[in-house]
């Protein structure tokens, strides 16, 4: 089958499995280039298939010859549908891993739900005894809370009052401004539940009560600060809410891990092209601009060139971990370079249809859009019937 990106809105219904595939390659190979980290031996990745958390399983595996088990929520492939990109991404991790001789199984479902969880625990006590970093990377619009069965929706929107801004279509390039009204008390409280840290700490008490944990462990969450202009929709929105929940119980759950000497940090990440950040309006503008001015910097920054420099630079010195006034780690630092918001903000008024093409990054917004779903991914012969994937190794 020949395999072209199909776009609905701002999601793209196809994934190409070599590209995928090509993808992880690139991303081995970029860890391996960094030479080994003093880092995880047994690690448990929570939202491992795609983005940040793909490259946390990645950077440990290659970075230090960590036995990996990933937790993800990916579509195999159907009669006439690609899969999605995180189960190609994942199949071809596990190929490569275990041809590298490194254990590397998964689990498919919601990692919110118990039966997920009690799959998880199943699988570390005959396989690894226990671990020593537990990543906890999901992304997600919603969450059935496994107590009460209710089904929460998160939601994108400012407190308090309308906030309107320029946004960006990326697929035409159209800038125009985008009114988005406040939140209810209600949007607060769903953000919170799917996107704050609640589900995170059951993790680590299911793992914790089974004695799982090795004495030392380590667990990171990921976060995101930004800058004044995206925070009435971001830091200072519902999101925003949630994400002050996790970072908050980065120290409940690290005050339950005293006795194992454990830690728990949130590690704030760079804006990039996700999935999850394409849908979240007035983002994308602001990342094609701010992508113009650090490649122009030389410090433009992927998932995987992120998370290698959180492991060989913030966790796994040797040192303690450097934290910032409210203890999270801060890998977001050239984003937030006052240089680099100085640019970025005078670039934003300038920013019309007309100028964006000069004087942003579209062209790499989108080439970064599409290659999270394999497509224009170098040395990836796209007129070629595609490799058809049909397992994922080390699925359980
Ligand atoms: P992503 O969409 O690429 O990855 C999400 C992962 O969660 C995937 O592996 C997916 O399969 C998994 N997942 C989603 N719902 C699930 C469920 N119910 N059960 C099991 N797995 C599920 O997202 P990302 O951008 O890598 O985001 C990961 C974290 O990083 C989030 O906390 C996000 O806020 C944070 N972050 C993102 C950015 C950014 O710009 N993208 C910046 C800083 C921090
Ligand atoms: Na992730």
């Amino acid at each position: 089958m020949i395999i072209e990106p199909r776009m609905r809105g701002f999601i793209c219904l196809t994934a190409h499995p070599d590209g995928c595939a090509q993808n992880v390659k690139n991303q081995i190979e970029y860890v391996k280039s960094k030479g080994a980290i003093n880092g995880p031996k047994k690690v448990l990745v929570i939202g491992a298939s795609t983005g940040f958390g793909l490259a946390s399983r990645i950077a440990a595996a290659y970075g230090s010859d960590a036995a990996t088990i990933g937790v993800f929520f990916e579509k195999a492939p159907s009669e006439g549908k690609t899969a999605s990109p995180g189960w190609y991404n994942s199949a071809a991790f596990e190929k490569e891993a275990h041809a590298a001789g490194l254990y590397a199984k998964s689990i498919n479902g919601d990692a919110f739900s118990k039966e997920i969880k009690a799959k998880t625990i199943e699988l570390i006590k005959a396989d690894l005894g226990q671990v020593d970093l537990v990543i906890y990377s999901l992304a997600s619009p919603v969450r059935k809370h496994p107590d009460t069965e209710v089904l929460h929706r998160s939601t994108l929107k400012p407190i308090g009052e309308t906030y309107t801004n320029k946004t960006v279509d990326f697929h035409t390039g159209n800038v125009s401004e985008v009114s988005i009204e406040p939140a209810t008390e209600e949007d607060i409280a769903n953000t919170v539940a799917v996107m704050g840290g609640e589900d995170w700490a059951m993790w680590i008490d299911a793992l914790k009560a089974e004695n799982l944990l090795a004495e030392g462990a380590t667990t990171v969450a990921y976060s995101y600060i930004g800058p004044a202009l995206t925070e009435p929709v971001y830091r200072k929105g519902t999101i925003g809410r949630a994400k002050d929940d996790l970072e908050a119980t980065a120290f409940t759950i690290g005050d339950k891990l005293k006795d194992i000497n454990g830690k728990a940090y949130v590690s704030v990440n760079k804006a990039l092209v996700t999935q999850a950040s394409s849908a979240i309006p007035v983002i994308p503008l602001y990342i094609s601009l701010l992508y113009k001015v650090m490649k122009a910097e030389g410090i433009h920054e992927g998932t995987i060139e992120q998370i290698q420099r959180l492991y060989a630079d913030r966790l796994f010195t040797g040192n303690p971990v450097p934290v910032d006034e409210k203890g999270r780690i801060r890998i977001d630092d050239w984003e937030m370079r006052e240089d680099v918001q100085a640019k970025v903000a005078e670039l934003w008024e300038q920013a019309t249809t007309e100028t964006l093409p000069a004087i942003g990054d579209l062209a790499g917004y989108r080439s970064d859009f599409l290659s999270l779903f394999g497509f224009e991914i170098d040395k990836v012969d796209y007129q070629k019937e595609a490799n058809e994937v049909v397992a994922i190794e080390g699925l359980v």
